[in-house]
């Protein structure tokens, strides 16, 4: 089984990266786990042609990675996708990757559009230099979370549970009640996938 960790940090030392390298670990007795700094990529942004609409199965702009993690993504029987908090959601760059693919994630149809990855099973991850208290008022994180979510709920993939990490201005490191939820998590995802 494959697992594709998409970290969309541009920090190795930060905290989304080490949370992520975290799972991995976790995962690697189960799937073979591949992790992509996306900020390492080369892509172009959406042109916003909805080419790929009329295409139905993936982006028509010239062949970059943004075409590659999409077939790694359908490839994949997990996706993990962590970001930094950058204003109450996800970073540019794995937004701008996320957006080259729509085709990825669903089809266009009506009433409803059909989403092309239903099965898979996702965990999210953020992390914000707001401690928790305000975090929560200013619903940083959340805001993060939840269009993360929207992207992989339209690809019909089921998120099992997300991993969040508040006040990073202190330390990026783990402690070890993060470093046991994501055991948790991390097994939780594995028993989700055996019973699909
Ligand atoms: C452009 C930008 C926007 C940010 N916006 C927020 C924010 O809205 N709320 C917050 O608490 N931290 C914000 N931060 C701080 C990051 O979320 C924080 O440094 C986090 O730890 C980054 O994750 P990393 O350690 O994995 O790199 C922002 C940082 C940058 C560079």
């Amino acid at each position: 089984m494959k697992a594709l960790i998409l970290n969309g940090s541009p920090r190795p030392k930060g905290s989304v990266t080490k949370i992520l390298s975290e799972v991995s670990k976790n995962l690697k007795n189960k799937f073979e786990v591949e992790m992509v700094d996306v900020y390492k990529l080369d892509f172009k942004p959406c042109i916003g042609c909805r080419g790929c609409r009329k295409n139905e199965t993936e982006c028509i702009m010239k062949e970059d990675e943004a075409q590659i993690i999409g077939r790694k993504m359908n490839e994949s029987d997990v996706i993990i996708v962590g970001s930094p908090t950058h204003f109450n959601n996800m970073s540019a760059q794995l937004k701008s990757l996320l957006d080259r693919n729509g085709t990825t994630l669903f089809q266009e149809t009506k009433p409803l559009p059909t989403p092309n990855l239903k099965g898979k099973k996702a965990i999210i991850v953020t992390a914000c230099v707001t401690p928790l208290f305000f975090n929560f008022l200013l619903g940083m994180t959340r805001g993060t979370i939840k269009t993360i979510k929207l992207y992989l709920k339209y690809g019909g993939i089921k998120v099992v549970g997300s991993i969040i990490k508040t006040g990073t201005e202190k330390s990026t490191d783990l402690d070890s009640g993060l470093i046991k939820k994501i055991e948790r998590l991390c097994n939780r995802l594995e028993k989700s996938v055996a019973i699909a």
